[in-house]
């Protein structure tokens, strides 16, 4: 006797949606019945696509009452809250990618799942496809994770990669790797750190099983990055990546950030080029684990979206309460703690006037802030009659460091502080 389908509906097509299609090919238990996509009259390259299934009213598959399981693959906010809200309450699980929706609006969505007694998984929405959401929830659910440092955007890290291995700036390998495609024209949501930060938002939640809110994630993106930071980060022995990172105090604060840092060399996150993404995490009884891996594409996103249908798949008709340890169910709000009262170590390029006594001001306002040094160059006296100084702190006050830096730019010894970086500790 043949065993019953399960029947899925694809809302979008484009990148992740054509992956997605083109695996699920080989799997005969599963069938798409439906795919909704914006433009109907759009060329596919995708072989045996059954023009029939395909609507332009994703509705349409949200309401069919065939359907078992629907894979939200549009991304943004609506109409997919609107289609994922529908769509659970019409009885269906839900597979998704989409990072801003459940960053912004996880908890609500998750909150409705659980009232219909449906499932939402979503693996391929942090780091593509290296697999850290059910492993957190399933294999890692005995540890105590205290800490988390991630490069979880390939465009950015692709453009840091690049900066360093030619020497350039910014903005060319950003017109670069536009031209090649791993940069968007409108880059802001990688640039500024917006789609780290969404992911960080979602990994922190269930690492530390407490609700992170998207508003006190602190974000600094890579614009700012020049290629001199580049140079002076490798003659100190680091590397600078964008990290996403979240961090449980033994007070039960939470601090979760995503802003470029000095990566030690010895650091496997230093060693994570172009557009790869990986995740460093530490728990006890764990210890120290890296995962790393495509955080994006056709296929390597498809995997984890098929990874999720599949698991779906298995339990359906076999419990009436599917993947018990997939869900969702902390409601705590965590306490977050403010970048202004955490403790880091800076690298600070200042570039100050050729005089006497500019060594001693810098340090005088340091340490009239707080703050102890742990290293400080001289370099690249000018044509001008100005210097760059190179100065690593040791572990300090983020308020004491913005108190210092303005101090830095009303004194008559320095023209300006070109770069300030957070350095891994
Ligand atoms: N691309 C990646 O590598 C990657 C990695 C991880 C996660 N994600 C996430 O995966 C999701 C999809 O990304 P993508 O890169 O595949 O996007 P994409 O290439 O832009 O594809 C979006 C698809 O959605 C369809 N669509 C858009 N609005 C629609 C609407 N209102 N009704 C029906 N269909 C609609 C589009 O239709 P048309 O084809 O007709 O335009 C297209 O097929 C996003 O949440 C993204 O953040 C992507």
């Amino acid at each position: 006797m043949e065993s019953k389908k399960i029947k899925i509906g694809l809302i979008g097509l484009g990148t992740v949606g054509s992956g997605v299609y083109k695996t699920l090919q080989s799997f005969d238990n599963i069938e798409i019945v439906k795919i909704a996509v914006k433009n109907k009259n759009k060329k596919r390259n995708i072989e045996g696509l059954d023009e029939n299934i395909i609507t332009d009213n994703p509705y349409e598959v949200v309401e069919d009452p065939e359907i078992d399981i629907v894979c939200e693959l549009i991304g943004g906010m609506e109409p997919a809250f609107d289609l994922i809200e529908k769509a659970i309450k019409n009885g269906k699980h839900i597979v998704t990618a989409n990072k801003e929706l459940l960053a912004k609006r996880g908890v609500e969505i998750f909150d409705i799942a659980e009232a219909y007694n449906r499932v939402i998984l979503y693996e391929a929405a942090v780091a593509g496809g290296i697999p850290i959401i059910m492993p957190v929830k399933t294999i890692l659910a005995g540890n105590k994770i205290s800490k988390i440092e991630a490069i979880l955007n390939g465009t950015t890290n692709y453009i840091l990669t690049k900066m360093d291995v030619q020497g350039a700036s910014y903005d060319d390998v950003l017109k670069e790797a536009q031209e090649l495609g791993y940069a968007e024209t409108d880059p802001t949501g990688d640039v500024e750190g917006f789609d780290a930060a969404y992911k960080i938002t979602t990994l922190a939640t269930l690492a530390f099983k407490k609700r992170i809110n998207l508003e006190n994630v602190y974000r600094e993106g890579i614009t700012k990055v020049r290629a001199e930071d580049m140079n002076a980060a490798n003659d100190l022995g680091y590397k600078i990546k964008l990290i996403a990172s979240a961090k449980m105090d033994e007070n039960g604060y939470a601090d979760v950030r995503v802003h470029p840092m000095l990566i030690s060399n010895q650091s496997t996150l230093a060693h994570i080029n172009y557009v790869t993404n990986a995740v460093s995490l530490t728990g006890h009884p764990v210890g120290h684990i890296t995962l790393s891996g495509p955080g994006a594409g056709e296929f390597p996103t498809a995997s984890s979206v098929v990874g999720d249908i599949l698991s779906i798949a298995a339990e359906l008709g076999t419990t009436d309460y599917l993947l018990p340890m997939m869900r969702c169910n902390h409601k705590e709000i965590a306490n977050c703690i403010n970048i202004l009262d955490t403790q880091n170590k800076y690298y600070l390029s200042i570039n100050a006037k050729n005089h006497k006594g500019v060594i001693g001001n810098i340090g005088n306002i340091c340490a009239e802030n707080n703050i102890s040094l742990e290293s400080i160059v001289q370099k690249n006296v000018s044509d001008n009659k100005t210097a760059d100084i190179t100065v690593i702190t040791e572990l300090c006050l983020e308020k004491d460091m913005q108190n210092a830096v303005k101090a830095f730019e009303q004194s008559e010894f320095i023209n300006k502080v070109n770069s300030l970086i957070r350095v891994q500790v």
